[in-house]
């Protein structure tokens, strides 16, 4: 079952009904300031960090789910409505909620009236801009009253949601015409604050929220719609709000716009006021002038659309099948630049005031967005870098605002660094650029003790052949990329953190999916290290790498698959010798990735045995069987019900590890198939089952053992994102760059015959056309008419074209 449709040419979900099975949202702001919304108008923003510049208060946890943002209120002549349907749920005509590129439009027509809201953030902006378009279609005149409203957060979410002893007298704000100001924390130590302002005359605002709601009423019903007036309260304390009431007139047909602007300024420290307890309110004007009339606003939605096109122009596919496109062209890669802007941070299943930026999370997530933002990716990685400790180790986590490592968690997850040669590897095949190996880079932040980026990778490296156990496979600390396979972690205490709960130090707990990472990044890291003259180090390396085989191919593989880990005690995990979790797919997808028992049939023998023992109808589930009780010795992966979570949930990320390990043994059904699985798109029919967006991948779908198996959960932020644009742009179609040239080395599916993909790369762009007759053979590749032995097409100069012709 659907609830709306793809608009491809649009670029957009259209959703029809605003009973979705569960919220569904999109992402506003391109920079620095960001949104959250829902297809009803749900959701908040923020500047920079969803904790520390929480411009709108939103509540988790609410009832109904989604209750909450910023939202219009129409009462014409008593009627009153919510266009965007919530909260009021007055019966609409019509509904359309449009999720686009960073912009979202709503509309809700009743009674012949129409109002149409179009939200996003304009580029180079710290502010949403709502446009509110209304039309009376119907035969009379109308007076309307157009009602807005936000409610403003004190700044620091964490401290809003429990320090009410101080919080409820602190608020303050300063109505200056149609802009309502809010400045609470101002007179003292912050030099930013908020307006929400409209570009006509009002007729009343209220900034108090009892005021405008009532003590004991809801967003459905605020007292100052019912009654057709705000009281214009100025608020003192207590909760601050921004409400404006607008008088509208329309003749039949006619059409106004409203231009609302909800923004976050700064002033320097020495310029904060205008006159003693009045602030400067200079920046506020210059934003607002620039959103006066809606032709400004028309300006704005182009530029921003002109930006996404440009973006996605990047990789572009014509498959033949508008789900695989909608995927590969729109839908993924931006995703994947909502996982670049706010990691793991703000959702609807991450608070905002909780994790920040993860150090293995972001250097995945740059395997998907490097080719679209590769300039800020260098930034990233250099960021990313800095919380790196000397020892090569890294902090699990840093603060978006401080880019300072985060103690709470710390450190300890012994496969982090890896993630930070698999991303530089990424970004150097890219761009060719080997100049960000030589930048100087803090260890922890500080800049006694730095070191070359490169360096800072050659630590990562030895940090896992520093940390070796007594089978000679990587120590797991407090986890690996399974945050919830803690084997150091003997907890019996409620409420213990799992993560960073590190009871049993021995140096015996070993991961095998650590080794396969290892091996999996030593191509890459060796590669670099030749680039920069280092042969001995490479040579270092290579020899490590091959050890590393070696110890696997011994200590790591239990006849029919690769094992998971050695525990505490030294027993096996992820073995047929095991009562529940005998297998897992983490290193099975890695170690095949990266290249382990390709010879000796082992990898072929692995991905069979996923086949035979972990696909399931909604993607591959985490390991069987799942933990059935509480195993002290595991950790947090026990603690969920069997088919949730890492307890044999589908974990979306790992999924195309496997579609990348059967491209390895070029079996292009298989990989496609598994894809297929677990593709939003292509499970845009069994949305009631699926209950999230059609149109990102969720973190987790609910496997086999559990009651809501197929269900999905945590849509938005995650590695999965990444990894499947990986597995499908890469691999499965099979366009990637490498340091001497663009792969073209499709592994494809009987399925799709023809297909065109244009790749822009290093200034250069590649029209590529691939023939797939199934034959299973190695690609033949043409270069502008001329054949070619290898699958590597030489870097064109930039600006130059390329064509190539695939047959298979
Ligand atoms: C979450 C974390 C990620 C981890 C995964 C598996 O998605 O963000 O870092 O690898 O769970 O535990
Ligand atoms: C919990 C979650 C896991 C996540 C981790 C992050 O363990 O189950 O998915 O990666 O928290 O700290």
């Amino acid at each position: 079952m659907r609830f709306g449709h793809f608009d491809d040419d649009a670029r957009e979900y259209v959703i029809t009904t605003p009973e979705t099975p569960y919220p569904w949202i999109n992402y506003l702001g391109t920079e620095k300031f960001f949104s959250l919304i829902s297809h009803t108008a749900g959701g908040y923003c923020f500047y920079l960090d969803a904790r520390m510049r929480r411009l709108t208060r939103y509540r988790y946890n609410n009832v109904p789910t989604d209750a909450g943002g910023r939202y219009f209120y129409i009462n014409d002549g008593g009627d009153v409505w919510t266009p965007s349907w919530m909260p009021v749920k007055a019966e609409l005509d019509r509904f359309e909620c449009r999720h686009g590129l960073s912009y979202t439009v709503i509309t809700g027509e009743r009674n012949g009236l129409l109002a149409e809201t179009l939200y996003f953030v304009p580029l180079g902006t710290d502010a949403e801009v709502h446009r509110v378009r209304l039309r009376n279609n119907g035969n009379g005149t109308r007076s309307l009253k157009l009602f807005s409203v936000a409610e403003f957060n004190l700044w620091n979410a964490w401290d809003d949601q429990t320090n009410y002893q101080r919080n409820l007298s602190v608020a303050e704000v300063e109505v200056d015409g149609s802009a309502i100001y809010h400045k609470s924390e101002y007179r003292e130590r912050r030099n930013h604050y908020a307006v929400y302002a409209v570009n006509a005359p009002i007729s009343g605002f209220d900034t108090d929220r009892e005021t405008f709601f009532g003590l004991f009423n809801g967003w459905h019903e605020p007292q100052a719609v019912l009654k057709g007036a705000c009281r214009n309260s100025v608020a003192s304390g207590w909760y601050p709000i921004a409400a404006h009431q607008i008088d509208v007139e329309l003749a039949p047909g006619e059409e106004k716009d409203l231009v609302f602007v909800l923004g976050y300024l700064e002033n320097p420290k020495d310029d904060k006021w205008e006159a003693p307890g009045v602030i400067n309110k200079a920046p506020a004007q210059t934003l607002l002038e620039r959103f006066r009339t809606s032709e400004q606003v028309d300006e704005a939605m182009a530029e921003l659309r002109r930006y996404w096109t440009d973006l996605l122009s990047r990789y572009t596919a014509q498959t033949g099948d508008p789900r695989v496109d909608r995927m590969v062209n729109i839908w993924n890669p931006y995703q994947c630049m909502a996982t670049f802007n706010i990691c793991r941070s703000a959702s609807y299943f991450e608070t905002g005031v909780g994790r920040g930026v993860g150090f293995r999370d972001s250097n995945q997530d740059l395997l998907g967005f490097v080719h679209l933002v590769p300039e800020r990716a260098r930034k990233r990685i250099l960021d990313v870098a800095a919380t790196q400790f000397p020892d090569g180790s890294a902090y699990h986590q840093y603060q978006p605002l401080t880019k300072r490592g985060n103690n709470d968690i710390g450190s300890g997850f012994n496969d982090d660094p890896l993630w930070l040669i698999e991303s530089v590897d990424a970004y150097v095949r890219e761009t060719g650029d080997l100049s960000i190996l030589e930048e100087e880079v803090p260890f922890d932040n500080n800049p006694d003790h730095s070191g070359t980026l490169f360096e800072h990778l050659k630590r990562a490296f030895h940090h896992v052949l520093n940390n070796l156990g007594p089978h000679g496979l990587p120590l797991i600390g407090r986890a690996d990329w399974n945050d919830c396979l803690n084997l150091n972690c003997f907890s019996e205490t409620p409420g213990e953190s799992f993560q960073t709960t590190e009871n049993r130090t021995g140096r015996t707990a070993e991961s095998v999916f650590i080794a396969g990472l290892f091996v999996h990044s030593a191509p890459g890291y060796i590669a670099l290290a030749e680039a920069m003259g280092f042969d001995k180090e490479a040579e270092a390396a290579r020899r490590a790498a091959a050890e590393m085989v070696q110890t696997v191919t011994e200590h790591g593989w239990d006849g029919e698959w690769f094992l998971r880990a050695y525990d505490y005690f030294g027993n096996k995990l992820g073995s047929e010798e095991n009562q529940e979790g005998q297998i897992f797919i983490e290193p099975q997808g890695f170690c095949v990735m990266a290249g382990i028992g390709l010879e000796e049939g082992f990898a072929q023998k692995a991905l069979d045995s996923v086949a035979a023992r972990l696909d399931t109808d909604h993607g591959i589930v985490l390991h069987q069987p799942p933990f059935s009780r509480y195993y002290l010795e595991y950790g947090e992966i026990s603690t969920y019900p069997p088919g949730y979570k890492e307890n044999a949930g589908i974990f979306c990320h790992n999924n195309p590890w496997v579609m990348i390990a059967e491209t390895r043994l070029g079996r292009g059904d298989r990989a496609f198939n598994y894809w297929k699985k677990i593709a939003p798109a292509f499970r845009e029919d069994i949305s009631e089952v699926h209950r999230l967006e059609p149109y990102v991948y969720a973190q987790m779908i609910a496997g086999k053992d559990a009651p809501l198996n197929g269900e999905a959960k945590n849509s938005w932020l995650s590695g999965t994102a990444a990894w499947n644009y990986v597995a499908i742009a890469h691999h499965i179609l099979g366009v990637r760059p490498e340091l001497d040239g663009l792969r073209v080395d499709p592994c494809l599916p009987g399925e799709l015959t023809k297909l065109k993909i244009t790749r822009i790369c290093r200034g250069a762009e590649y029209r590529i056309t691939i023939k797939n007759k199934g034959t299973g053979e190695i690609p033949h590749l043409k270069i502008d008419g001329k054949s070619i032995e290898s699958t590597l097409v030489p870097y064109a100069t930039p600006g130059s074209t390329v064509a190539v012709e695939v047959e298979m």
